[in-house]
């Protein structure tokens, strides 16, 4: 299987990047399988994630962008790991479970050590791997090898408002969130289409070697989400190490410790974009951690317009998640 790449030039996408200001502004693509869209420079690495080497001990986390992917990660190396917080304390999250793509979405993370991808081959077993790929750019021996894949999915404008903030903290945007929100639903934000990201792993979610669930849930019970985490990968949580671990990923704890959200690097990309600083500015990788908190960011028409976008995108799929 290869990848092949439609440059992205559109009157609607020059629209949008002309409202971005830093690495999110840059040349994009469509991707061929998937229609994901890609900054141009991840045709660099395509190929090399479809052929990466995959270990059966591995633990996939893929997302798409802010359904819970952070929250996940710390929860997933913690209960592999014995809980082992002080080694969490020390090391950033971003080395202990790396995000493959990284090196080759952003143009600063070029500079800064291995590449994401040859840091991702190199560690040590067993790995834990984020990804926001979409099914069909990842590598091809997860179908194969069958190692543990994790899937987290949001309610869509919840994702919309989130992935907003998103953009202007590691770039700066000069657009509504309405505006925003409407060129969501035109799939010209990187790694969209989002309905096509989550369908794909809903239908595999029945899978013995994928594990389907929802910020949603985690939300409302975060400890038989951690439950649910442990069985399936074998290490079955003590119920002693719960009131921990629940207080270690409250938003708080998560929110004021830097080894366990990105502000810092989100910090560093602004700095060698020549972009202020995020922090003075106000603005947090880690923000509010609500369920519904879009319905008061997005107007109401908007709200409506993706309301009937999903059912479109939904159609014909027995989805049953949060919509
Ligand atoms: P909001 O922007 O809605 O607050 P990702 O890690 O996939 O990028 O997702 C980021 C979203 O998860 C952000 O949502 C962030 O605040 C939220 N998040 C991160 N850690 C969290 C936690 N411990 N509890 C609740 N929400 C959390």
């Amino acid at each position: 299987m290869s990848v092949s790449a439609e440059p992205l030039d559109t009157p609607r996408m020059r629209e949008f990047l002309s409202k971005v200001t830093g690495p999110y502004n840059q040349d994009f693509v469509r991707l061929s399988p998937s229609s994901c869209v890609m900054p141009a420079r991840y045709m660099d690495i395509a190929q090399r994630v479809i052929d990466f080497e995959v270990r059966p001990d591995d633990v996939w986390i893929v997302t798409y962008p802010k359904c819970g992917t952070t929250w996940s990660q710390e929860m997933i190396w913690l209960v592999m790991n014995n809980f082992d917080y002080d080694t969490a304390y020390k090391i950033p999250l971003h080395e202990r479970t790396p995000f493959i793509e990284f090196s080759s979405i952003l143009k600063p993370m070029a500079d800064l050590g291995p590449h994401s991808i040859e840091a991702c081959a190199k560690l040590k077993s067993p790995r834990f791997i984020k990804s926001h790929l979409p099914l069909q750019l990842l590598p091809k021996q997860l179908w194969t090898v069958k190692p543990k894949i994790i899937y987290v999915v949001r309610n869509v404008k919840d994702t919309i408002v989130s992935y907003y903030h998103h953009y202007n903290l590691w770039s700066d945007v000069s657009m509504s969130l309405d505006e925003f929100a409407q060129f969501f639903t035109e799939d010209l934000p990187m790694y969209n289409p989002f309905w096509t990201h989550v369908l794909d792993f809903w239908n595999i979610r029945n899978e013995p070697n994928v594990l389907f669930y929802s910020y949603e849930d985690m939300k409302a019970d975060l400890a038989s989400v951690i439950r649910r985490v442990g069985e399936f990968l074998g290490k079955p949580v003590p119920e002693e190490q719960m009131p921990k671990i629940l207080d270690h990923l409250s938003v708080e704890k998560m929110r004021s410790n830097p080894h366990a959200n990105l502000q810092e690097v989100a910090e560093y990309v602004r700095k060698q974009s020549g972009l202020p600083s995020a922090t003075a500015a106000g603005k947090h990788f880690i923000r509010s951690g609500k369920v519904g908190g879009a319905l008061n960011e997005l107007s109401a028409a908007m709200r409506q317009k993706i309301d009937s976008w999903t059912v479109e995108c939904l159609r014909g799929s027995d989805y049953s998640g949060p919509r």
